[in-house]
């Protein structure tokens, strides 16, 4: 009862929703990407610094040279996802900070002037957008199957640049036969939550 949200909604994000290992062959489609986007690039990051960047894998040929860079169990599923995304976080936002935080443009070079603490910045912001991303994708009625399993060096080298970190590779699309393994249990309130 305490929730607001329309309880189909709750379970379409989080009861329901499950990280798919199969998938179906049915296409996502940019329009469905730009419309996850659109809606989750408003959840919050410090300073609004939006460092989270996407990277659609879609042509074979990219799929092939990502493939080889995934852990072993991990393959199957980058091979056959509908569609596969890398995430990785921009190391040098600062640069879109004067315009993404308007009434403190400073902040590009007061806060974010040394490359250490953009990485470490970076590193939490684009993780919470990419959270973010992955509840869009549920949004779209779409399962997502993030991954960290594979060669942080050999994706950047092969996909991205000095300036980006990976932060994950995402499988998505309509789950599969045998999508999913039994659901795993969560921590209870108690165990994580304290008063003080
Ligand atoms: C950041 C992240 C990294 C993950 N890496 C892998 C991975 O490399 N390989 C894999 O099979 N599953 C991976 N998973 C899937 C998790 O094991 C799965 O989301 C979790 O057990 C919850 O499953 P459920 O959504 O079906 O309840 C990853 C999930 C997340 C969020």
């Amino acid at each position: 009862m305490s929730l607001v949200l329309d309880p189909a909604a709750q379970d379409l994000l989080f009861r329901e929703a499950r990280t798919a290992n199969t998938f179906t062959d049915e296409p996502v489609t940019d329009e469905q990407v730009q419309a996850i986007y659109d809606l989750v690039k408003y959840g919050p990051t410090a300073f609004n610094q939006s460092p989270l960047r996407i990277t659609l894998v879609r042509s074979p040929e990219a799929r092939e040279r990502l493939v080889k860079h995934m852990a072993e169990g991990n393959q199957p599923k980058t091979a056959t996802a509908p569609l596969v995304a890398i995430l990785s976080a921009d190391n040098e936002f600062h640069e879109e900070l004067p315009e993404l935080f308007p009434h403190f443009p400073q902040a590009k070079d007061v806060f974010f002037g040394e490359r250490p603490v953009r990485e470490n910045a970076a590193a939490l912001n684009a993780a919470l957008q990419a959270a973010y991303f992955i509840v869009g994708v549920r949004a779209a009625g779409l399962a997502a199957g993030p991954m960290t399993g594979f060669d942080y060096e050999g994706v950047r080298t092969e996909f991205l640049d000095e300036d980006h970190t990976p932060l994950m590779v995402v499988n998505i699309g309509k789950p599969g036969p045998d999508a999913w393994y039994p659901r795993s249990p969560r921590l209870a309130y108690d165990q994580v939550v304290t008063t003080v």
